[in-house]
């Protein structure tokens, strides 16, 4: 299968089965504001969804842009995320908030993110991609996994990174990379999982080297201990 026709499956099954998030838009619509998605990414980076909605909506409801956040005194930033965990996110989530409200918005390239406190490679391609609508190759573990299968990497991760950002650059559309990526990371979360393979249920199934040799479980490999 050929890259255009492995993005054009992911994004037309994305369009029918996108999970409905409070941070996240009708695939298609106007891009949602940089402050939700920046919010939101900061929290899930390692954090479930369904551990995050309640946080996202109570820091939302409290402060409703990024300049509010920046003005918020940090304990009170600290005391609302106590449960979430890596409070070094926290921190960092303040200080981005005073950076990003002195610049007067967020930067839109993924080079400018990048430089903002918190934000690793993976958060700055997800809000290009996401918020900007820049074409920008996101990849997670749940991309990592979806990769590693749809081309049998045979490499074990963390050495296979390299091939499979390659890989997902391949595949990656030029328009709606934003879409794109979320489609691989929600098939990720509810097919293509780490103790279960729904290949019935993958519109990408056809194209799939993993499925195609009868054990998509095998991948990503790990390395031995
Ligand atoms: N995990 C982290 N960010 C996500 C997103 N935008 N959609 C689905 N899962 C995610």
């Amino acid at each position: 299968a050929s890259p255009e026709h492995i993005s054009a499956q992911l994004l037309a099954w994305y369009g029918k089965h996108a999970r409905q998030l409070p941070w996240r838009v009708q695939p298609g619509q106007p891009a949602p504001d940089p402050y939700s998605v920046w919010l939101s990414e900061v929290m899930l980076q390692q954090t479930t969804v369904a551990a995050v909605k309640p946080y996202f909506a109570k820091f939302i409801e409290r402060w409703p842009d990024v300049y509010a956040l920046a003005a918020a005194p940090e304990e009170d930033v600290m005391a609302a995320w106590a449960g979430l965990g890596y409070y070094s996110r926290a921190r960092n989530l303040v200080k981005c908030a005073s950076e990003v409200a002195a610049m007067g918005g967020f930067p839109e390239t993924e080079d400018e993110l990048r430089k903002l406190p918190g934000l690793g490679a993976y958060t700055a391609a997800a809000i290009a991609a996401i918020a900007f609508g820049q074409r920008a190759v996101v990849v997670d573990a749940n991309v990592e996994r979806v990769i590693s299968r749809l081309f049998t990497i045979s490499e074990p991760l963390p050495g296979s990174r390299k091939i499979i950002r390659v890989r997902a650059d391949q595949i990656t559309p030029e328009k709606q990379s934003g879409d794109f990526a979320q489609a691989v990371m929600d098939l990720g979360s509810s097919i293509c999982t780490s103790r279960d393979a729904k290949c019935l249920l993958c519109p990408v199934a056809e194209a799939c080297q993993a499925r195609q040799g009868g054990d998509p479980l095998t991948y990503p490999v790990k390395a031995p201990k």
